[in-house]
C-alpha cells in the first residue's frame, strides 16, 4: 500500500496544501518549525483518524479557524482509494472512505496501516505507561478494528464509573448502581487485557529476534504485560474476567474511599527487559532505543503479515535519535515500504535512490 496525495486546508500550519508523493521514499527537508512534523502527523490522521501525538482535535486546526479538511488518496488492496477527514473546532470530527461517511472509527482501520517513528515514540521505555498503553491500544486497534470498539465500550463505561463515584460522595443511595457498572467494566476489560497479551505475543518473538541482531547476540530482550494485582499471560477470557472480577470487588470500598476507579486495564502496563534486567531502571539510553526500533520494526512486520502488504513508515527526525549503524539496519529492513522521512539536512540521509525530494517552509511544500 502507497499515500498517493494528500490535501490539506486548515491543517496546523498548512492552510491550502496538495502534494503527490513517491511510492518509495519521500524526503521533507527544511528548517525547525516550517511543518515537516505536521505533514507527517496530517497523513497519520487521514489514514487512521487520529495523530500520533496525544493532542485533542481542535489543537490540529489552523489557528482561528473552525474546520480543517484532509483527503487522502492512496492505493491498498489492490485498488484506488481515498479517506477524507474533517476536524471542527465545536463538535466531533467527520470521516469519510470513498466519498462514504462513517459512523463507527473502527471502519477507517485496517485500510491504510502506519508505523510511526518519533523522537517522543523512542523515550516508549522511559515515559510514564500511559505512552507504553497508547503504543499498544493504536497497534492493534490498525489490525484488529474490533479492538477499538471494544476499548470505545470500556472507556465509556469507565467514565460513567468515575462520575458515579464522584456522586455517591454526596448521594450514597446511587452505590448500588456501581455493580452494574463492574460488571460490564470486567466484560470489556477481560477482553481488551486478551487482546492485548496476544498481541504482545506476537510481535515479541520478532522484536526479540531484531534485537538480537542489533546489539550482535548480546542482549535479549523480554517483555511483561503488567496488570493490577494479577498475572493474566496464559489466562483464558473467562479466567481473565473472573480474576477482574473479584478485583473489583476487592477493591470496591477503596474505590469509593477515593471516588476513582483504580482497577482495569487502564491501569496497565509494559515491562521491558534486558538480559533480565528491567530497562526502564537499568537500561543505557542505548539499550532503550534498540529496544523501540526493534518494536517498530516488529510492528510493521505483524502488519505485513496481517494485511498482506507493507505498511507506510513515518520517520520524524531520526538522524539525531539513532546512530549510523542502526539507521543502516532500519534502513536495510524498510527497502519495499513507502517511507517519509523528515530531516534540517538532507546530507545526513543515506540510501536515497528513488527518492523524492520536499522542501518545507512556512506551510509551503515544494517539490525538488
Ligand atoms: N493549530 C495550528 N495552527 C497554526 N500553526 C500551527 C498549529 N499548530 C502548530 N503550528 C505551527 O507549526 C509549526 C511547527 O510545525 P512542525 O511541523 O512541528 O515543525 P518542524 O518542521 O520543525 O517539524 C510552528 O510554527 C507552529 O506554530
Ligand atoms: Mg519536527
Amino acid at each position: 500500500m502507497y499515500v498517493k496525495e494528500i490535501y490539506l486546508e486548515n491543517f496546523r500550519n498548512y492552510k491550502k496544501q496538495h502534494v503527490c508523493f513517491s511510492k518509495n521514499l519521500n524526503i521533507l527537508y527544511g528548517n525547525n518549525a516550517q511543518g515537516k512534523t505536521n505533514m507527517l502527523e496530517s497523513i497519520f490522521l487521514g489514514a487512521i483518524g487520529k495523530s500520533f501525538k496525544p493532542v485533542s482535535e481542535k489543537e490540529m486546526i489552523m489557528f482561528g479557524e473552525k474546520f480543517s479538511d484532509i483527503r487522502i488518496d492512496y492505493f491498498s488492496s489492490g485498488r484506488d482509494m481515498y479517506n477524507t477527514v474533517r476536524l471542527f473546532s465545536e463538535k466531533k470530527k467527520a470521516v469519510s472512505v470513498n466519498g462514504v461517511e462513517l459512523t463507527k472509527m473502527s471502519e477507517l482501520l485496517g485500510k491504510l496501516t502506519v508505523v510511526v517513528f518519533t523522537p517522543e515514540e523512542l523515550s516508549l521505555i522511559k515515559d510514564g505507561p500511559f505512552a507504553r498503553r497508547r503504543f499498544l491500544d493504536i497497534s492493534i486497534s490498525q489490525i484488529k478494528p474490533k479492538y477499538l470498539h471494544t476499548l470505545s465500550s470500556y472507556n465509556r463505561v469507565l467514565e460513567q464509573k468515575n462520575k458515579l463515584l464522584k456522586e455517591i460522595k454526596y448521594t450514597p443511595s446511587l452505590e448500588k448502581t456501581l455493580s452494574l457498572w463492574n460488571e460490564q467494566l470486567a466484560l470489556y476489560g477481560s477482553k481488551i487485557i486478551l487482546y492485548r497479551i496476544e498481541f504482545i505475543k506476537r510481535i515479541m518473538e520478532t522484536a526479540a529476534k531484531i534485537h538480537r541482531e542489533i546489539s550482535k547476540n548480546k542482549e535479549e530482550l523480554t517483555v511483561k504485560y503488567k496488570t493490577v494485582d494479577f498475572s493474566a499471560e496464559n489466562m483464558s477470557e473467562k479466567n481473565i474476567k473472573e480474576a477482574l472480577t473479584q478485583l473489583l470487588e476487592k477493591n470496591y470500598d477503596k474505590e469509593i474511599t477515593f471516588a476513582q476507579a483504580v482497577t482495569g486495564p487502564h491501569r496497565d502496563d509494559l515491562i521491558f527487559y534486558i538480559n533480565g534486567n528491567n530497562s526502564k531502571v537499568f537500561g543505557s539510553q542505548g539499550q532503550q532505543r534498540t529496544t523501540v526500533l526493534s518494536l517498530k520494526l516488529a510492528q510493521k512486520e505483524l502488519f505485513l503479515e496481517e494485511t498482506g502488504e507493507e505498511p507506510i513508515l513515518l520517520l520524524d527526525d531520526i538522524t539525531g535519535e539513532l546512530d549510523l549503524s542502526r539507521r543502516e539496519y532500519l534502513f536495510s529492513k524498510i527497502k519495499n515500504s513507502q517511507v517519509f522521512i523528515t530531516c534540517t539536512d538532507t546530507d545526513r540521509i543515506e540510501n536515497t535512490k528513488n527518492a523524492k525530494y520536499f522542501n518545507i517552509s512556512d506551510g509551503k511544500v515544494c517539490e525538488k
